[in-house]
């Protein structure tokens, strides 16, 4: 018997990197996955690659509305939900002179909007069911150290652990059987990694031309 048998587990982001392999071993492990994702593609060959029956649904995770969508769908399909992997990100590098009010923005929307919504309706979706259950969010090594280069991403990271904490206490005050917990990876070599040295190979090259 796995480790997550039958436990209902959806992962944003779940169509590459850190995402595509937590869906996958949570299959592995017994769990049903939904896997979420705006990539259509990457999302629905990971879907494939998890296995056990995990499907894969179309989401953005900064829009509130496709959120009660991805729950009501997610409930019609496996009947309950029981633990929300707070996953989907990007990262644009810059110093706090030089990102962009946009850019800026745009990790607000992704990371932080995200992970609200996603720890807002899976504590109101999993409590439902009163069995155990789990919201998982992924922060960074730069919600906890300054870089020089990451100062819009590490600043919503950094709301992503605070809101974590405020969360789990919520869930511990009101006697929720609901864990909610924060991950702060270093750099693993996801495709988000190689786009970033990539790029930045290729800023150093044509430096030299
Ligand atoms: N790889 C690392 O070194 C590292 C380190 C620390 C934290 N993280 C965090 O881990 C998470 C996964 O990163 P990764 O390295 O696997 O990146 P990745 O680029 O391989 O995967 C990110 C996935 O998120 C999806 N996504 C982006 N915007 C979305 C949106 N608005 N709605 C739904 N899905 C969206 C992408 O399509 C992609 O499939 C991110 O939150 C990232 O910040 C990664």
């Amino acid at each position: 018997m796995g480790r997550v048998e039958d436990k209902v587990c959806l992962v944003t982001g779940g169509g590459s990197g850190l995402g595509r392999a937590d869906a996958i071993a949570l299959a592995k492990e017994g769990a049903k996955v939904v896997i979420t994702d705006i990539n259509k593609e990457n999302g629905e060959e990971a879907a494939h690659a998890a296995g056990n029956g995990a499907i894969f649904l179309e989401h953005d995770v900064a829009e509130e509305d496709q959120w009660q969508l991805v729950i009501k769908q997610t409930l019609d399909h496996f009947d309950e939900l029981n633990v929300v992997v707070n996953n989907a990100g990007m990262f644009i590098p810059g110093s706090v002179e030089e990102v962009t009010w946009d850019q800026y923005r745009i990790h607000q929307r992704i990371h932080m909007d995200g992970a609200f919504f996603g720890i807002k309706y899976g504590i109101e979706t999993i409590k439902a069911n009163g069995k155990l259950g789990a919201i998982v969010n992924i922060a960074s090594t730069t919600a906890l150290l300054g870089y020089h280069t990451s100062f819009a991403y590490g600043a919503c990271k950094g709301a992503i652990r605070t809101m974590t904490s405020h969360a789990a206490i919520h869930c511990q005050q009101l006697r929720y059987n609901i864990r909610v917990n924060c991950i702060f990876p270093s750099v693993i070599q996801t495709p988000l990694i190689e786009k970033l040295y990539a790029d930045a190979a290729a800023a150093a090259e044509s430096a030299w031309c």
